[in-house]
């Protein structure tokens, strides 16, 4: 699929994808100009007379057009990962499933390294091809089950989104390194406590702590200010598990 070439957004909140910026792009406030879509940086009046404010996508923009297969975890708990892990520029991170491969790109981004684990091909493909997409370089996709162990060791951070998280802990517990943090992601709160509770066979894995993200977002216009009466209620619970001792 060819990249995001530019991003359109006008003052009624619309935002536009642009892969193909040599012809005329349709937009529900009229088209804009090819010759505005060249400029790398315009505010385009389209054919109706709206403005549209057009620039080169960042890193966020062609992040959120990836392909995507099971479900991904949302920014809003990437964002709870990445604050209460702390991790850095200098970060060894392992991820498992890959799923669509949302989290480990993300990561990628920030951090030195990223190892992902998946089980099934065609799920691999498409993390290939998220990752050709954002033109990603520090990502190793690996087709393994990661409940068999994971290769690298001295690793600060390790995520598990899968369905039995609780099998991986001995192959996290050798991975990380003394003070790393080990999340995992599940929907249901059983599986979240599971994990915890199998850590009474693993005494170098302390539970930290499990949350759940809530995000609001709010309509300010004028002076009707409000909660948006919809919202992404529920995604998962993410439990903090910390390596503190070999
Ligand atoms: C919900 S998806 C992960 C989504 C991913 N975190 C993202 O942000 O795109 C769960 C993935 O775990 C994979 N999986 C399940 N068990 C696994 C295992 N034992 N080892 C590696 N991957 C596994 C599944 O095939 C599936 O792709």
């Amino acid at each position: 699929m060819e990249s995001v070439k530019r991003i359109a957004l006008s003052k009624e909140g619309n935002q536009y994808y642009i892969r193909n910026i040599t012809q005329d792009y349709h937009t529900k406030e009229g088209y804009i100009r090819k010759e505005d879509l060249k400029k790398k940086a315009a505010i385009a009046k389209t054919n109706t007379g709206s403005e549209l404010f057009i620039f080169e996508p960042g890193f966020i923009d062609s992040y959120r057009k990836i392909k995507r297969l099971p479900q991904i975890i949302p920014l809003k708990d990437i964002g709870a990962i990445i604050a209460v892990t702390g991790i850095s520029p200098k970060s060894k991170v392992v991820d498992a499933g890959s799923g669509s491969g949302a989290l480990a790109l993300f990561l990628a981004h920030l951090v030195k390294e990223v190892t992902t684990y998946e089980i099934r091909d065609d799920f691999i493909a498409v993390v290939r091809e998220n990752i050709a997409a954002l033109g990603i370089k520090n990502i190793k996709v690996k087709k393994k089950d990661v409940t068999q162990g994971i290769d690298e060791k001295n690793v600060d951070l390790v995520v598990l989104d899968m369905p039995n998280p609780w099998d991986a802990l001995p192959a996290v517990q050798k991975s990380l390194k003394v003070g790393g943090f080990l999340v995992s992601y599940s929907p249901t709160i059983v599986q979240a406590a599971d994990v915890v509770h199998a850590l009474k066979d693993h005494k170098s894995l302390l539970h930290i702590k499990t949350t759940e993200t809530l995000e609001r977002e709010w309509e300010i216009d004028e002076r009707r200010i409000r909660p948006h009466s919809q919202m992404l209620a529920h995604s998962g619970f993410l439990t903090f598990i910390r390596k503190v001792s070999e």
